[in-house]
C-alpha cells in the first residue's frame, strides 16, 4: 500500500479537514504514516491568516524535502494553498499539487496524477461541499471535531480567511446528528461543533440554539463545544439553548479583537465595546460559572495609544480566563490594506504594545485561576502530559487544564477532583476520593 504523511497547521476546521482527508484516502488504499521519511505521499495542510504561519510552512517544506525518495508526491492544501494557488505552484518547483478546503474530493485523482508526473492545481469552490460521505479518521482519543459550517460571510477588514474559504454555509442537522451518534459509537463522549462563525448557523430549519439541543441530547454524549462565536450571533434562543441543555459546557470562546469602538468599526466588527460588554454579561447572567475567553489583535491600522488603552480596559473590565493575543498582519487582498500607508502603527509600538497587553492578559488569568484554587471540578482526561508519564492533561467544563496523577485515572475517564495547584494558567488536581460516612460522635 502507498503510503500518506500529513501535516496540519492552524486552527481545528484544518485540523478537522485533516482527518476528512485521512480518511478519504484511507478508503483510496493510502496507509497513514506518522513519519515523512519514506512516505509516497507527504501533504501540509496550511494556514494564511497570519504570515509567520505561512512562513513556517515555508520553511517546513524545505525540510520536508530533505525527506523525500525521487518519487515522493508533495502537496499543498488548506487555505495557503487556496491563497496562494498557482503562485505556489510556480515558486515551489518540488510540489507537485495545491488544493484548497473546497477540493479535498478529489485528492485521490489528483495524486493519481501526480504519481504519474502530473502538476495540479485545485481551487475552485463548491458551495455544497460538506464532505458528508467521507469517513474521518479521528486522531484526539477522547473528543470529536465536527464542522458544521464553512466559510464566512462576516468579513473583517483584516482576515483572509473569507477568501481562502468561501461564503457562508451550514450541514444539514440530521447529518450533524448522525456524526455525533457515530463518534458515540467510536467511544467519543465530547464534541466539538467548528465553523468560522459558528453560533450564525442556520440550515434553513433553524437556528444554532436547535443545533445545540439536538447534538446535545445524543445519547452517550457528555460534552459539547463550540468554537468559534461571533458575539452578534448570540441571541436569547441560542444563549437559552446553552443554559438549558446540561451537556454543553460552560465556556465560549469569544473573540472580542479590540476593546475600542472606534477599532472595532475599522475592523468592521459589527459591534461596539459595549455590545461586546453586554454579550459577555448576557451569557454569565444564563450560564452561572461560564469561562469567557478571548482573541485580541494589536496593531491594527490607525491604532492609536487611546485605542489601546481601551483593549486593556476590556481586558480587565470582562475578566477574560485566558486570551490569544496577535499582532496584526497585513494580508494581502483584505480592506486593511487598502487603509492609507501613514496609518501603519510602528513595529517598536506594536512590539511594546503586544508585550504590554501579554502581561497583562496573564496577570488576570492567572488573578482568576488562582482565586478557584480549592474548588472541585468535573475533568475528562484527555491525554498524557508532555512532560514526564507521572501525570496525565485533563479539561474542566469550563475549559481548565488540570494536571491529574497518571495512576487516577486513565484516558476517557471523567472524574472529580479538588484544584490544589496553579501555575497561573494550569492546575494540579487531587482526586477526590468517596466521602469515608463520618464516625457518629456519643
Ligand atoms: N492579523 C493578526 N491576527 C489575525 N487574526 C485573524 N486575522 C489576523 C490578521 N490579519 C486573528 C484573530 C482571529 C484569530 C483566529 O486570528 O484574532 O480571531
Ligand atoms: Fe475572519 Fe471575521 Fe470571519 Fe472570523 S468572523 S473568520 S475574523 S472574517
Amino acid at each position: 500500500m502507498p503510503s500518506v504523511y500529513l501535516e496540519t497547521y492552524g486552527c481545528q476546521m484544518n485540523v478537522a479537514d485533516s482527518e476528512l482527508m485521512l480518511g478519504k484516502l484511507a478508503a483510496a488504499g493510502y496507509d497513514h504514516t506518522e513519519n515523512p521519511e519514506g512516505a509516497d505521499v507527504i501533504l501540509v495542510n496550511t494556514c494564511a491568516v497570519r504570515d509567520n504561519a505561512e512562513q513556517r510552512v515555508l520553511g517546513r517544506l524545505g525540510e520536508l524535502k530533505g525527506h523525500m525518495k525521487r518519487d515522493t508526491v508533495l502537496g499543498v492544501t488548506g487555505c495557503m494553498a487556496q491563497r496562494l494557488g498557482q503562485r505556489l505552484l510556480d515558486a515551489e518547483t518540488r510540489v507537485s499539487l495545491v488544493v484548497g478546503p473546497d477540493a479535498y474530493r478529489s485528492l485521490p485523482e489528483l495524486i493519481d496524477g501526480a504519481r504519474h508526473g502530473e502538476r495540479a492545481l485545485a481551487t475552485d469552490f463548491d458551495l455544497e461541499e460538506h464532505y458528508e460521505d467521507f469517513q474521518a479518521r479521528r486522531f484526539e482519543g477522547v473528543k470529536a471535531w465536527i464542522p458544521v459550517q464553512r466559510g464566512c460571510d462576516y468579513r473583517c477588514t483584516y482576515c483572509i480567511v473569507p477568501y481562502t474559504r468561501g461564503s457562508e454555509r451550514s450541514r444539514a442537522l440530521a447529518d450533524v446528528v448522525r456524526e455525533t451518534r457515530d463518534v458515540v459509537s467510536q467511544g467519543l463522549t465530547e464534541v466539538v461543533l467548528l465553523g468560522q462563525t459558528v453560533n450564525s448557523w442556520n440550515d434553513g430549519s433553524g437556528h444554532f440554539g436547535d443545533l445545540l439541543r439536538a447534538v446535545g441530547a445524543v445519547d452517550g454524549i457528555r460534552r459539547v463545544r463550540f468554537t468559534s462565536p461571533h458575539p452578534n450571533d448570540f441571541t436569547d434562543p441560542v444563549i437559552g439553548a446553552m443554559a438549558e441543555v446540561p451537556t454543553v459546557c460552560e465556556h465560549v470562546h469569544l473573540p472580542a479583537q479590540s476593546g475600542s469602538t472606534s477599532m472595532l468599526k475599522r475592523m468592521l466588527r459589527r459591534y461596539t465595546r459595549e455590545g461586546y460588554i453586554d454579550c459577555v454579561a448576557r451569557l454569565r447572567a444564563a450560564i452561572p460559572g461560564v469561562s469567557i475567553t478571548t482573541d485580541i489583535i494589536v496593531g491594527f491600522p490607525g491604532e492609536t495609544d487611546a485605542e489601546f488603552e481601551d483593549t486593556l480596559s476590556l481586558a480587565r473590565e470582562v475578566g477574560f480566563d485566558d486570551a490569544f493575543t496577535f499582532k496584526f498582519s497585513p494580508r494581502e487582498g483584505t480592506p486593511a490594506t487598502r487603509l492609507p500607508a501613514e496609518l501603519t502603527v510602528p513595529e517598536e509600538v506594536v512590539n511594546s504594545r503586544y508585550t504590554e497587553l501579554l502581561q497583562v492578559v496573564r496577570g488576570i488569568a492567572r488573578g482568576r485561576n488562582m482565586a478557584r484554587l480549592g474548588e472541585r471540578r468535573e475533568v475528562l482526561v484527555e491525554k498524557e502530559a508532555k512532560r514526564g508519564g507521572q501525570l496525565r492533561q485533563a479539561r474542566s467544563r469550563d475549559f481548565r487544564s488540570v494536571m491529574v496523577p497518571a495512576e487516577s485515572a486513565e484516558i476517557g475517564d471523567y472524574l472529580t477532583v479538588e484544584l490544589t495547584g496553579t501555575t497561573g494558567s494550569t492546575y494540579t488536581g487531587t482526586p477526590v476520593a468517596a466521602r469515608a460516612p463520618l464516625p457518629v460522635a456519643r
